[in-house]
């Protein structure tokens, strides 16, 4: 696949036409992609997917291929780049956005769909509006998106950040919107989980020495 194609999956649960915050943020951002980097929207409040029923261990899945689950699908496994948008509630993702990714774990079992071995090595990337001035509030929401990637082998380019609460209250942050013109020109690496990391710094360099030498 060598063109790059960018999914932004938008997760506010603003009404149906009013532009978020979120949104805003990852519009900037994305008007920095070089052209030909191709570009899909998806509104997970527009495209509401099912609740999310864990039939691991039971049944055997079938591969959705209408109504919002079928559509979700197509785009995760069509994007080389997944962009979660999402506003901060309560210090992580919002609801639309985590029913979307409790979704993974069918589509992981799902056959034919072969969906770690697809996700292996893609990029995944966050981008947030939340209302605390103190960016740390939203380590869960960095965490969940890190650690997400690391499972599914992505790659991770980290969660731009941007303060607001009403609609439009971003575009006065102004360091967020500075942040977002380099955002996605940023290198993404591989997602490790912590205790990996810490595996590799000592298999490379023995007896954890040369703190710093990861992937
Ligand atoms: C259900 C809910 C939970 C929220 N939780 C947080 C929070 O934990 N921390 C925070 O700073 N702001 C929180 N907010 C404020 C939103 O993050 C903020 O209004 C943001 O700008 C909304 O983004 P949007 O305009 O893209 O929808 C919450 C808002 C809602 C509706």
């Amino acid at each position: 696949m060598s063109t790059r194609r960018f999914l932004f999956l938008l997760g506010s649960s603003r009404d149906e036409g009013h532009e978020g915050n979120t949104e805003l943020l990852a519009r900037r951002a994305a008007e920095q992609l070089p052209e030909g980097v191709e570009q899909e929207w998806i509104s997970l409040t527009e495209h509401p997917l099912p609740e999310f029923v864990d039939q691991r261990h039971d049944s055997d899945h079938v591969r959705p291929t209408e109504g919002a689950a079928g559509l979700l699908l197509d785009a995760t496994l069509a994007a080389t780049d997944l962009v979660i948008a999402s506003p901060l509630y309560w210090y992580s993702v919002s609801a639309p956005t985590k029913r979307y990714l409790d979704h993974w774990s069918g589509w992981l079992r799902t056959p034919g769909v072969d969906f770690k071995a697809t996700m292996a090595g893609r990029t995944l990337w966050g981008v947030t509006a939340l209302a605390h001035e103190e960016f740390e509030v939203a380590d869960p929401l960095y965490g969940t998106l890190h650690h997400t990637a690391a499972y599914l082998e992505m790659r991770f380019g980290g969660v731009l950040l941007g303060n607001g609460s009403k609609p439009g209250d971003v575009l006065n942050d102004t360091a967020a919107l500075a942040r977002a013109k380099t955002f996605f020109a940023q290198e993404a690496p591989l997602a490790r989980f912590p205790y990996e990391t810490e595996t590799e710094t000592e298999t490379e360099t023995g007896a954890g020495a040369g703190a710093g030498a990861t992937a």
